[in-house]
């Protein structure tokens, strides 16, 4: 049944009311803990966000020759960007609504700029396991074929592999800084080289690490080198949602020069409205976004950035020697940025309980699989409960260890059942199937009250009846 449109209007206040009243169940971002999803400061910084966005919640940045104020705000973010990734002059650019976007972007550029300078009509794209699912979903938009590289014990890729993916067909190749699974920064020079010895366009994915990993290295900390001042780099993915602290709906695609961003460009000629221009996927551009994203880069400048760096990376180190001081933990790879993921060396300790039991805290934490794992996307918010995460991850593992049985529960039998569904085929029909479904006008209200954790609702009612029918599925194929 649609929930009609109420007959009649409430007022303001009642309906900033009800708002409010429907984050009950969200996330506790503001208390630091929730992983990821929000890169939240305090609430000083958030009316300031606000602020910023509310000044331009109305105007439009669909036409650059319209509102000049939105065009001057992209400029300033787009050169603003450029220095931190040391672009030359030549860098050029756009802000997006976000990282996915900008990732889409890159794949239409490379595909587009393939067809038209070798006439390549099968693309195909160089990618690693770890590359972050808007690199698969841009492969299934554009239809560009993924050639997926296979990782190496430390979870770089294996760089052997990846040259022998090359071919005539190949129309990008993909490096991130970090990449989203386990905070790994791929080995961009080397695959620079690779691109550059080619003549094959390298994208950076720094959709996490655009605008903390300069300040990293600006506070001194050893980098290796991802950004343009490796040659073979052509384009780069920052998001300012993420690490640079703006309101949601910002992120930038720049290019080492005009030659790869015209090919970004949409342009139509014929159209009765008019001849028209698009630099990116969107139509209307929400001009708060931009506000919101500029104001940030004002606000903080390289110093606030620096320190936010400075905050979040004494987090990550101190997270990551308590985690690794718990005997049956560990750290996974070499991760060097805010991100970085845990699993269980010990096979007494499902690291998936230790998440359920984690949950219970009121942790909101990610789980990882293919290996299985627990996920951190750290913030400067978050140095201030360390020392209470520690202790309450200490306390999962002695209780996990002391109960057995709390692997085949809750979120562990859960998450371990879907690691382990060996048709993955199914795994997906039937997630678009449900998935879908939330998505029916009034109906399919998502099911909050499934879940044992705050926040988590959506995702654990939606594996949880996957679950349901992958055992009834097994059960009646043993009854047959
Ligand atoms: C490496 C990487 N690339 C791209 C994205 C997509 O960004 P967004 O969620 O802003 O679309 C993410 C998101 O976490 C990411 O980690």
């Amino acid at each position: 049944m649609h929930k009609p449109m109420p007959d009649q209007g409430q007022s303001s206040e009642e309906v900033l009311a009800q708002l409010e009243a429907f984050k009950e169940h969200d996330p506790r971002y503001k208390d630091a803990r929730a992983w990821s999803l929000v890169y939240y400061i305090d609430e000083q910084h958030a009316a300031f966000v606000k602020e910023s966005y509310h000044r331009y919640a109305c105007e439009n940045g669909l036409n650059p020759t319209a509102f000049k104020s939105l065009k001057k705000l992209e400029t300033d973010i787009i050169s603003a960007t450029a220095d931190i990734l040391h672009g030359t002059e030549d860098v050029c650019g756009v802000v997006t609504s976000g990282g996915t976007e900008s990732c889409l972007m890159a794949v239409k550029t490379y595909r587009d700029m393939a067809r038209d300078q070798r006439r390549v009509k099968k693309p195909e794209m160089i990618i690693c396991e770890t590359a972050h699912v808007a690199w698969f979903k841009a492969s299934e938009y554009f239809g560009v074929k993924i050639r997926l590289v296979p990782l190496l014990e430390d979870l770089t890729p294996d760089l052997k592999k990846l040259k022998k993916m090359i071919n005539r067909n190949t129309v990008m190749i993909l490096g991130s800084a970090p990449e989203y699974p386990h905070g790994t920064i791929d080995p961009i020079e080397a695959m620079g080289e690779i691109a550059q010895k080619r003549s094959i366009p390298l994208h950076v994915d720094a959709c996490v690490g655009g605008y903390i990993l300069p300040f990293m290295e600006m506070n001194g900390e050893p980098m290796p080198p991802w950004d343009y001042r490796v040659q073979g780099v052509t384009s780069i993915s920052a998001d300012i949602h993420k690490y640079g602290y703006a309101a949601k709906g910002a992120s930038t695609i720049t290019y080492r020069n005009l030659d790869y961003l015209r090919y970004q460009m949409f342009v139509y000629q014929d159209w009765p409205g008019g001849v028209f221009a698009s630099p990116a996927l969107l139509g209307t551009r929400p001009g708060g976004s931009y506000a919101a994203a500029w104001s940030v880069l004002q606000y903080f400048g390289k110093s606030g950035y620096r320190e936010l760096a400075r905050d979040t990376l004494l987090a990550v180190n101190k997270l990551k020697a308590g985690i690794n001081s718990i005997p049956e933990l560990q750290v996974m790879g070499s991760p060097k940025g805010p991100v970085f993921a845990f699993r269980s060396t010990s096979g007494d300790v499902d690291i998936f309980a230790v998440g359920d039991q984690m949950d219970a805290q009121g942790w909101q934490v990610d789980r990882n699989q293919f290996p299985s794992g627990l996920h951190a996307m750290v913030t400067a918010q978050h140095l201030r409960v360390v020392d209470q995460y520690i202790a309450d991850l200490a306390q999962a593992v002695e209780t996990v260890k002391a109960n057995p049985k709390l692997a085949e529960q809750g979120g562990a039998a859960t998450y371990g059942m879907l690691a382990h569904v060996p048709l993955r085929q199914m795994v997906k029909k039937k997630v678009l199937e449900m998935f879908s479904e939330q998505y029916k006008a009034g109906g399919a209200e998502l099911d909050l009250s499934a879940a044992s954790s705050v926040g988590k609702g959506e995702e654990k009612g939606l594996v949880d009846r996957l679950i349901q029918w992958y055992v009834g599925r097994q059960t009646r194929k043993n009854s047959r």
